[in-house]
């Protein structure tokens, strides 16, 4: 039985950081269960597309290369254009207009390449919006940790509204206590306030996480450090993620970045160590035996099942009435 039900959902994800892909370089990806090329060209706009050329299957992120505006398979020279149209055939007067390459909306925003994904090629249904902080000289560059999971995207995005697990697996001592959880569209709120136990006292914190779809989120703690995580996640398969979690924190008055940082961020880091090893094992239940205190799990998965253009088998509620024909 496969451990979890679920096509890969669509939305924005990551691909790359900018700095990854010069102009005129070409490199092979894989994610959604897809051979992709990743390429810049020559006036600085990055494309991604479908890898394997519709000529004779060559996979173009190997060996392919930018001239100008577009991309050259390795095999025998066939161009693409950034819209994925056959531009030229080098041996032929002609081009064949039913040569394509299937291209990805695409844009670089927030420090990352965000490619936006779809099954069945529908364009984007919302946008990533600019993240106040994220630049700020007043804040750090990106402090970046990269995990490859064997899991669904579901099954991590569900621990977010899963507050029991937080004393069991991270073995903290006060759970957040939940004032918001809002949905809207393929939005998600979630605030939260904590208290920290530190040598002082305890202290009064937040955690107020936004989701945008199932790839991009942002989390920003306050209380005993002003931190704004952004998380990225994005399918390799329908079973494996490539989730990074990019912190930026205020810096001090001079400049540096508090000391208090790196512990914060070892200590988020490790918590998703101690996540993975539940995640790469655990089965989804459809029908899970909750307590009154758990989170609002099945929320969260009605929620989720939106971004299944696949449609969703899981939640779908049985048609109550025979249809007549
Ligand atoms: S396989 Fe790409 S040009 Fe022939
Ligand atoms: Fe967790």
């Amino acid at each position: 039985m496969a451990r979890f039900p679920f096509p890969i959902p669509f939305g924005w994800y990551q691909v790359a950081f900018p700095e990854e892909i010069a102009p005129g370089e070409v490199q092979p990806l894989r994610y959604f269960g897809r051979d992709l090329v990743l390429w810049r060209d020559d006036a600085g706009a990055a494309h991604l597309q479908d890898a394997i050329c519709p000529h004779l299957g060559a996979h173009i992120g190997y060996g392919g290369s930018v001239k100008a505006g577009n991309i050259v398979c390795p095999f025998h020279g066939w161009e693409f254009d950034a819209a994925g149209a056959c531009a030229d055939i080098p041996y032929s007067d002609r081009v064949n207009r039913k040569a394509r390459l299937h291209t990805y909306p695409l844009v670089e925003r927030n420090g990352f390449v965000l490619a936006w994904y779809h099954p069945f090629a529908a364009p984007p249904a919302w946008e990533i919006p600019v993240i106040e902080g994220v630049g700020d000289p007043a804040f750090s560059d990106y402090i970046t940790s990269e995990f490859t999971v064997r899991s669904a995207l579901q099954e991590m995005a569900e621990n977010t509204v899963d507050l029991a697990h937080f004393q069991y697996v991270h073995g903290t001592d006060e759970v957040a206590v939940v004032e918001a959880y809002e949905l809207d569209g393929p939005f998600n709120t979630m605030l939260s306030v904590q208290k920290y136990v530190t040598p002082k006292g305890v202290v009064d914190g937040r955690i107020d996480v936004h989701g945008y779809g199932p790839g991009f989120s942002t989390t920003h703690f306050s209380g005993i450090i002003d931190a704004l995580l952004v998380a990225t996640s994005t399918p390799i398969d329908d079973e494996t993620a490539q989730v990074r979690f990019n912190f930026t924190v205020r810096r001090k008055p001079d400049g540096s970045v508090p000391r208090l940082a790196e512990l914060f961020v070892a200590m988020i880091n490790q918590q998703m160590n101690e996540d993975i090893p539940i995640w790469e094992h655990k089965q989804h239940l459809v029908v899970p035996a909750l307590a009154d205190t758990d989170g609002p799990i099945m929320t969260f998965r009605r929620f989720y099942s939106q971004f299944y253009a696949e449609g969703d088998h899981i939640h779908a509620a049985p048609d109550p009435v025979a249809s007549p024909n």
